[in-house]
């Protein structure tokens, strides 16, 4: 086992409370960190730091933990930028969309959809994304379904089926049909490939009645769970999220003080999506809002070809921290540790004592640095830990 010592780390965020200043944020000035290839192994100031194998001197540079991204659908075939011109002349997003993609994807090879997601994932991991969560959800036949679940578990431990991302043409005059069968063998045939199950649950989409049924078979099998709530309208997913104890509530545009309150008081986790509102051009929801609520806030890129195609976390911090009255600290933690929360993973997200050796070396003095300067380019170096 190779040791290695960071040097002269001019602001260290560890997210760790019980590091540093203290705070959430766990923040050190002229700190040192020494890893391993899998774990962080000791975390304190240059002054007193241990010998290791490699020593790193990182000249003064600031070091966060590597991004977790818990929402993607990275798994799919084409683009849709002639339906994002459309959208940016006027025309609203309602989903449809979601049905080309579809087609396209029933029609790529499995080598196809390979090379297309292992571009995406390349994109994030040099933007600083050091776990990744990835849903199925554009094929939405029993057997595409779990080719989609089999290619995303090539990219993460983190995969989601998204069976009811939307009903496919086939079932149009059938919808009752579609979700029996998501609920009953297409999730059957993925579940042993997957940590988790998601439904688009939202007005025009699934019913908070079909949500659940789904998700209620889901965790029948064991798989956790997570819903895509209240995206295009008010529509009850926040409160079917809270109600089954749901990992995390998606998207979380349109919400009432109710749905605050509710989220509030349990470990539902609300990850907002800035790039669908970006991409839509629709009113962001205030992050400010849901922390004065006290509310537990993730931010996650949603990369998708249709709402936010979007591979670049920096992005979504300077969105959070300009269009959505987050401070640049909050957006961080809701990148890293909010998105590990999201995930139910207290290994990633933070660089205390134990945690997985992921971690950015910034080519700033201060992580404000990536909501400062938009556009990419801060992330200097990503480090991250074997599997
Ligand atoms: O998270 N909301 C549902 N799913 C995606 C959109 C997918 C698509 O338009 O292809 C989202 O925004
Ligand atoms: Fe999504």
């Amino acid at each position: 086992m190779t040791t290695r010592l960071f040097n002269n780390i001019g602001e260290l965020t560890t997210n760790d409370p019980t590091l540093g200043d203290e705070s959430s944020l766990g923040r050190l000035r002229n700190a040192a960190l020494v890893v391993d290839e899998h774990r962080v192994l000791w975390v304190g100031a240059t002054t007193s730091a241990p010998d290791a194998d490699e020593l790193i001197d990182v000249d003064g540079a600031a070091v966060v933990p590597g991004f977790v991204d818990s929402h993607t659908h990275l798994v799919f075939a084409g683009e849709r930028s002639a339906e994002f011109e459309a959208r940016m002349s006027g025309e609203r997003y309602d989903g449809g969309g979601i049905l080309a993609t579809v087609d396209e994807t029933r029609r790529a090879t499995s080598d196809e959809l390979r090379v297309a997601t292992t571009t995406r994932a390349r994109a994030m991991r040099a933007s600083g994304v050091t776990t990744m969560e990835i849903k199925s959800g554009y094929e939405l036949t029993l057997e595409g379904e779990l080719r989609l679940v089999e290619i995303a578990g090539e990219f993460s431990d983190e995969v989601t089926f998204l069976g009811a991302h939307i009903v496919p043409e086939e079932f149009a005059h059938d919808r009752e049909g579609y979700v029996n069968l998501v609920a009953g063998q297409t999730l059957t045939n993925c579940a042993p490939h997957v940590r988790w199950a998601d439904v688009f649950c939202d007005t025009g989409v699934f019913s908070v009645d079909e949500a659940r049924r789904v998700l209620l078979a889901a965790r029948d099998v064991g798989l956790g769970l997570r819903l895509h709530a209240n995206q295009i309208g008010d529509s009850g997913g926040v409160g079917l999220a809270v109600e089954l104890g749901c990992a995390s509530a998606d998207h979380c545009t349109h919400v009432s003080d109710g749905d605050l309150d509710a989220l509030s008081s349990c470990d539902t986790v609300a990850t907002l999506l800035p790039g669908a509102e970006f991409s839509a051009r629709t009113a962001y929801p205030s992050g400010r809002r849901f922390l004065d609520a006290g509310v537990t806030v993730a931010l996650a890129t949603d990369c998708n070809p249709g709402t936010s195609y979007v591979t670049d976390m920096s992005l979504i911090i300077a969105l959070a921290v300009r269009e959505m009255a987050m401070t640049v600290d909050e957006a961080l933690w809701a990148v890293t540790r909010g998105g590990a929360k999201a995930l139910q993973r207290d290994d990633i997200g933070h660089l205390g004592m134990g945690a997985r050796a992921d971690l950015l070396i910034l080519d700033a003095p201060r992580a404000a640095h990536l909501a400062y300067r938009p556009g990419g380019g801060v992330v200097h170096q990503v480090i991250r830990a074997t599997r």
